[in-house]
């Protein structure tokens, strides 16, 4: 279904409040799949200054209208008109008003899971960003708060169980029992985004947790049946975020009662509604058999973040779709910091960069760049993207820096104080921090409404006779769609200058630009930093927990960065180290291999350095693996930025993981038996590194003949998903002889469990391999497969695409006109889905002119098609502006 501006730009400038505002939402459904009838009660006021009888315009997608009435009275057929798309009211009354709506919607044929859909029998919502239009006609944006009453009715048979936003208020149930109802009434005005309900027939986890201040909150997850065991660990993590928000941000809970529900067809990772969280159930159920570590704190992650939403998100909320990473930004900021607190801190920011630069940097690089804080739109379920979440979280972290913890405090604690109840802006937001800092943020406000990834450019030199360190610094960034010039922006850099042995040495002064609690001000496009009385020559480490969102530019010698790997105090930097020299390396042998040579040799100093740190006890088994994992494909790619050959960097990737298994076969070998004396399964931060240790190791180690038995018997000795999936990539990878045997056997295990079966169409999709392609069309004809369900799309289709570069981008192009093929089908049904999978398109200007043709006739053919929805026309429309 079109949405009613399609194809039409919004900008913020253009930004009015409304009219009208809608003080109560009386809302009535009376279910039923293919014929839901809602009554929707709207009390609406003009607001101060609105000029008598102005056109009410209420929004609509897609809707049937069955009846309206003004205070009580069906309105002439004159005095309104409703198309699918839109309601409006020619001349309401100049005071208070109530309007009745009743639409008839079809839950069952939504298959764009936006609005009220049906998921595996469960009737549910999603209303973000503008799915409320599809329930009823309403003025579906922000900043229009109300307070919403809620009565579901349904067959006690077909949904025993009734759930809407705050708390029950009254039930029901009919003489003969087959029917029954209940209200629910949220006391705090929001926004139609936030509005949720469900019905179903769904089985219940149950759970409590006293505030701070005493108050009993009822907890709830509801999940189907014989799930009930699978969500303890959602539960325990909520009770977690709970604490822990009041703890670190004085933030209590304000209902009596939050209740989260797990589906299975879900367009994103979950969403915040009001004391209704509605879950992706990949990220509510785990058990040790079916689910990895990495879905132990995707879960842990995801619950706090909906659960911090309820004041970074709902007690204030925002103005308009343009302040998105208003909320989420800073909400994934705090999720960050849960998790960090929670588990180990550099281990937690290594793969939070790791993520940021896979993600973020490739879409800041390419035609879907756009700022934090965009100025315009066509479509905003295309701007829940990397750059608004994780960039924008990065934003507040660089914030915390510049300030300090102590303001940054204090500005957290004014803007909740200052904001509760509004729909506030960025400029609201940077006030309250600029207030208790007592700095000017007007610079930092760029941050937000630049796109780029800017470049921070250092050279230092030591002057040993004047005990003087210099360090040049520079800063650019490239130009983005519509916006070719760009200004300085405040980049904090923590540093340490590393002394000779290992530790950071005192410096009797610094000039040349701010420097507070061992962060450098960056804040002029070019800057000289002076530090005197410095004792020996050092090795500058900057940029020390990745301060800020930056690509760093600082060409050190070798010998310094294994020095830096070997010694640095910081975590980060140690790690980051090891990237570099990769890169550097990666990068050369790239480029031989794509010139028709061959890889340059590896490094003996870095394979030894690599080994080193394997071995060396005093270090986290989960730092460890990350030292270890070599920079991606993608990473490469980004790296090279233009004329890329992807088929050249995996095989430069596959040559230096082969050399450094080579090289360090025994060592690895060792660490790996030691470590398989099998602990019972726990899944917390000790055990999770222990096993991503081990199957480092593995990876490894199935490179070279050590490898062999050991693939088979970590397939077959496995007593949780994470070690049996890594057994299994490992097998399935090198393509040995075990692997079909494998992949048999794991689908016959987890058949009954589809967010495992999920592994299995991603080990499949990502696999190495000439035949990948063939094998994920094989696999959309699996009966396991459903192209109506996004996680098993995301797995086969998204894995291919995102996962697995060299594949995606064969030289011949058929894996674009595969993805091409599958958004085409897809986006009648979900346009949501279809315009995310293609933004795998979003770096195909950078491959070499042979692939870059086939991409764009790709992309050319896409835009042709009629009917397209607004999802996919934007983004395709950018990829090839
Ligand atoms: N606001 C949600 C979150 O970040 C995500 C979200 C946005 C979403 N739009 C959605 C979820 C559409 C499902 C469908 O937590
Ligand atoms: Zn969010």
């Amino acid at each position: 279904m079109m949405s009613r501006h399609a194809g039409q730009a919004v900008r913020l400038a253009d930004y009015q409040p409304t009219l009208y505002a809608i003080e109560t939402v009386d809302l009535d459904f009376l279910l039923s799949p293919h014929a839901t009838l809602v009554t929707a009660r709207l009390a609406i006021v003009p607001r101060d200054g609105t000029d008598a009888g102005a056109p009410l315009v209420l929004d609509g997608d897609g809707l049937t209208l069955v009846s309206v009435s003004l205070d009580g009275r069906p309105l002439a057929a004159e005095a309104f008109t409703a198309t699918p798309d839109g309601l409006t009211v020619a001349t309401p009354p100049a005071r208070p008003f109530t309007l009745e709506i009743v639409t008839e919607i079809d839950p069952e044929a939504n298959l764009a899971l936006s609005g009220l859909y049906r998921s595996r029998g469960t009737y549910c919502t999603q209303c973000e960003a503008e799915g409320f239009r599809r329930i009823t006609y309403f003025l579906d944006r922000p900043d229009v708060l109300s307070i919403y009453t809620t009565r579901i009715e349904a067959p006690v048979a077909e949904a025993p169980i009734l759930l809407a936003n705050g708390n029950q208020i009254v039930s029901g149930t009919s003489a003969d029992g087959t029917r029954h109802f209940a209200v629910w009434h949220d006391p705090y005005p929001k926004p139609s985004y936030l509005f949720a309900m469900v019905a179903g027939d769904l089985a219940l986890v149950r759970d409590d947790f006293v505030t701070a201040s005493g108050r009993e909150v009822d907890l709830r997850i509801y999940v189907e049946h014989g799930n009930e065991d699978r969500a303890t660990y959602a539960m325990d993590a909520l009770k977690r975020s709970m604490r822990w928000d009041e703890e670190a941000f004085g933030r209590e809970y304000d209902l009596d009662i939050f209740m989260i529900v797990a589906v299975s067809d879900f367009n994103m990772g979950a969403m915040e509604n009001k004391g209704l969280n509605i879950f992706n159930d990949k990220y509510v159920l785990a058990a040790p058999e079916t689910a990895t570590d990495q879905d132990y704190t995707g879960i842990e992650g995801v619950i706090a973040h909906e659960y911090f939403h309820n004041w970074t998100g709902n007690r204030i909320t925002c103005r308009d779709w343009f302040q998105l990473c208003l909320k989420e930004g800073l909400t994934v900021f705090r999720d960050q910091e849960f998790s960090s607190d929670q588990r180990s801190r550099p281990v937690k920011r290594i793969s939070d960069v790791r993520t940021l630069r896979a993600q973020q940097f490739t879409e800041d690089a390419g035609p879907l760049a756009h700022p934090v804080r965009p100025e315009i739109y066509h479509e905003i379920n295309n701007f829940y993207t990397a750059t608004v979440y994780e960039k924008g979280a990065e934003l507040i972290r660089a914030l915390k820096t510049l300030i300090g913890a102590d303001a940054f405090a204090r500005g957290m604690d004014l803007y909740f104080d200052r904001h509760d109840g509004d729909a506030a802006t960025i400029e609201d937001f940077l006030a309250c921090f600029a207030e208790a800092s007592g700095s000017d943020l007007a610079p930092f406000l760029m941050w937000y409404r630049q796109a780029g990834t800017p470049r921070v450019t250092a050279r230092g030199t030591y002057d040993a006779e004047a005990r003087r360190f210099t360090l040049d610094l520079a800063q650019t960034c490239p130009p983005t769609p519509g916006q070719p010039t760009k200004l300085p922006v405040p980049i904090p850099v923590r540093f340490g200058l590393v002394g000779p042995n290992g530790a950071d040495l005192d410096v009797t002064a610094v000039s040349g630009a701010t420097v507070k609690d061992d962060v450098i001000h960056l804040t002029e496009a070019s800057q000289t930093v002076v530090f005197e009385g410095v004792a020996a020559r050092p090795v500058p480490s900057l940029l020390r927990a990745f301060s800020a969102p930056v690509v760093l530019d600082i060409d050190l010698p070798l010998e310094d960065r294994l020095f830096l790997l070997g010694h640095d105090s910081d975590p980060f930097n140690r790690w980051e180290a090891a990237q570099a020299i990769a890169t550097v390396a990666l990068k050369a042998a790239a480029a031989a291999i794509a010139a028709g040579g061959t890889s340059p040799e590896t490094d003996r100093s870095f394979v030894s350095a690599l080994g080193t740190v394997a071995a060396d006890e005093t270090l986290d088994h989960a730092f460890r693996a990350l030292v270890l994992q070599l920079p991606s494909e993608t990473d490469i790619a980004r790296e090279i930025g233009s004329d890329v050959d992807p088929t050249a960097i995996a095989a430069a990737r596959r040559n230096m993981r082969r050399a450094i298994a080579e090289a360090l076969a025994d060592t690895f070998a060792g660490l790996y038996d030691r470590l398989s004396t099998a602990e019972p399964f726990r899944p917390d931060a000790a055990g999770a590194g222990r096993r991503a240790f081990r199957n480092t190791l593995l990876d490894y180690l199935s490179l070279v003949p050590a490898g062999a038995g050991r693939m088979e018997r970590h397939y077959d000795t496995a007593d949780n998903m994470t070690d049996r999936l890594a057994a299994l990539t490992a097998l399935v990878f090198t393509g040995a002889a075990g692997a079909e045997a494998a992949l048999a056997d794991f689908y016959d295990r987890f058949k009954d469990h589809p967010l495992a079966i999920d592994k299995w169409f991603v080990v499949q999709a990502t696999a190495p391999s000439d035949d990948t392609l063939d094998t994920v069309r094989r696999l959309t004809g699996h009966p396991a497969f459903a192209f109506t369900n996004p996680n098993r799309v995301r797995s086969l289709v998204g894995a291919f695409s995102m996962a697995n570069p060299a594949q995606f981008n064969r030289p011949d192009g058929a894996g674009y006109a595969f993805l091409a093929s599958t958004a085409i089908d897809l986006d009648p049904r979900n346009p949501q889905l279809a315009a995310r999978l293609l933004g795998a398109f979003r770096s195909w200007r950078t491959m070499e002119p042979g692939r870059r043709a086939k991409a764009e006739v790709e992309l050319r053919r896409i835009a042709a098609v009629r009917p397209l929805s607004p999802d996919v026309t934007d983004i395709v429309g950018r990829c090839l502006a």
